[in-house]
């Protein structure tokens, strides 16, 4: 039976469910695999840890070179996340000649193109399935079962913790601010949150799905971003009177050119990813042929993460070649792919005093910027005589809208254009 070495660079969370599946797992993989995989060595210094998981303290160093110098290791986990260490590691691995399997969707995002480069010079290979959507096999479904299409578009919740907290303001009416505080207390959000309110970690898996799906990199900074701080549970409740959910998606397109996008988006109730709830993810994929799927599962976890660590790693060592696309030779990003804006419909808040005529004049600004309105909705005034007025858009350019905005703040008797988010269908 083919027998091959597996080292872990890290046991944290993602690692340790790692480890378990891979050591429980043994016989089963054997069975169904034909594959002997075992774990040969550990990178990790806390030792309290590896004792936890009854890694057998024989196989656990703090030094790479036990893992790049031992030629039965054939491939390697990495679990550490950010940038560094994890993008040397990994290219010391890859030097080696090992296969790396990994998580780190910000580090790889970042440092594909190098790190596919040095793959290849090396013939080694380089997984990535755990690294958007955790436990969703997501990747493999783009790249080994669609290839008959061609894919249009992306819509995805990919982030758990703003799913959770954007959730929790719709059913329980509780605040952005306490939202993310139990999300941190419950292990779901970093004690720094930026990277998932912010809408970093969907970015960077934006970035990597839509480069899979339209088989072109999307880099980083070809995707717009918006985070969910800003949101008020009001306008959640607003939605909600016009039939819609708020979620924040990662979106991508690719008809004539290619959109990419991370926002909060109202989407319609009876649209697939409104019902996804929690801290669950669910990817919403389009191909001409197939036409619509949806991927849905635990985006985040020990277990969930490890279980497509482990469907790599198999992947990985039953390949007698490493896995490659043709077109990850195309390194160049070329601006004239990508459109140059995006087309939206918008929900807008405007905070007006209750004058008469403001509406009126409002209505004038959206249309001297060709922004055709679809519904409006007006509230009763506040005690202090203002009053909000909600406006839902047709389909319009992101440029023709925020010029829109930017005159309607100036009308006399406009407090404030207090929120703006996006519609899809
Ligand atoms: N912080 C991520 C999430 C974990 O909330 O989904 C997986 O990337």
């Amino acid at each position: 039976m083919k027998k091959v070495g597996v080292a872990l660079l890290g046991v944290g969370v993602v690692g340790g469910g790692t480890y378990e599946i891979l050591t429980k797992k043994r016989e089963y993989i054997k069975q169904n695999d034909g594959i002997d995989i075992e774990v040969m060595h550990v990178l990790e210094r806390n030792t309290t840890r590896c004792d936890e998981l009854g890694i057998n303290p024989a196989i656990v160093s703090t030094d790479i070179t036990n893992i790049t110098k031992n030629p039965d290791i054939k491939i390697v986990c990495e679990f550490f996340g950010g940038i560094e260490p994890a993008r040397s590691f990994i290219i010391e691995c890859l030097k080696a000649g090992k296969s790396v399997v990994t998580a780190n969707k910000e580090m790889f995002s970042k440092n594909w193109p190098e790190l596919e480069q040095i793959a290849r010079e090396n013939n080694a290979g380089l997984y990535f399935e755990a690294s958007c959507v955790g436990g969703v096999p997501i990747i493999h479904a783009l790249t080994d079962s669609m290839q008959g299409n061609k894919v249009q578009s992306i819509k995805g919740i990919v982030n758990g913790t703003t799913n959770y907290i954007l959730s929790r303001m719709s059913d329980e009416g509780v605040d952005y601010a306490t939202c993310l505080k139990d999300a941190q207390a419950l292990g779901y959000a970093e004690a720094n949150p930026t990277a998932d309110v912010d809408g970093f970690d969907a970015m960077y898996k934006c970035s990597i799905l839509s480069s899979l799906a339209y088989k072109k990199r999307v880099p980083l900074d070809k995707i717009y971003r918006e985070g969910i701080s800003q949101i008020k549970v009001e306008d959640i409740n607003y939605g909600k009177e016009l039939g819609y959910t708020l979620k924040l998606l990662a979106i991508s397109k690719n008809y004539d050119k290619i959109e990419a996008r991370v926002h909060p988006v109202f989407l319609p109730n009876e649209h697939p990813l409104s019902s996804v709830k929690g801290s669950f993810n669910a990817v919403y994929v389009n191909g001409d042929n197939v036409g619509d799927l949806m991927f849905y599962g635990r985006g985040a976890g020990a277990l969930p993460t490890g279980s497509a660590i482990v469907s790599d790693v198999i992947f990985a060592a039953a390949q007698d070649k490493p896995r490659r696309f043709a077109w990850e030779e195309v390194k160049e990003v070329n601006d004239a792919d990508f459109e140059k804006e995006f087309s939206s419909k918008y929900y807008v808040r405007i905070t007006v005093k209750d004058v008469s005529g403001i509406l009126a004049k409002v209505s004038a600004a959206f249309e001297k910027f060709n922004v055709s309105i679809n519904a409006v909705i007006q509230k009763d005034a506040k005690d202090n005589a203002e009053l909000p007025i909600i406006f839902v858009t047709h389909l319009t350019t992101e440029s023709s809208m925020q010029a829109a905005l930017k005159d309607i703040e100036g009308i006399d008797g406009v407090v404030e254009v207090a929120a703006l988010i996006r519609v899809e269908d």
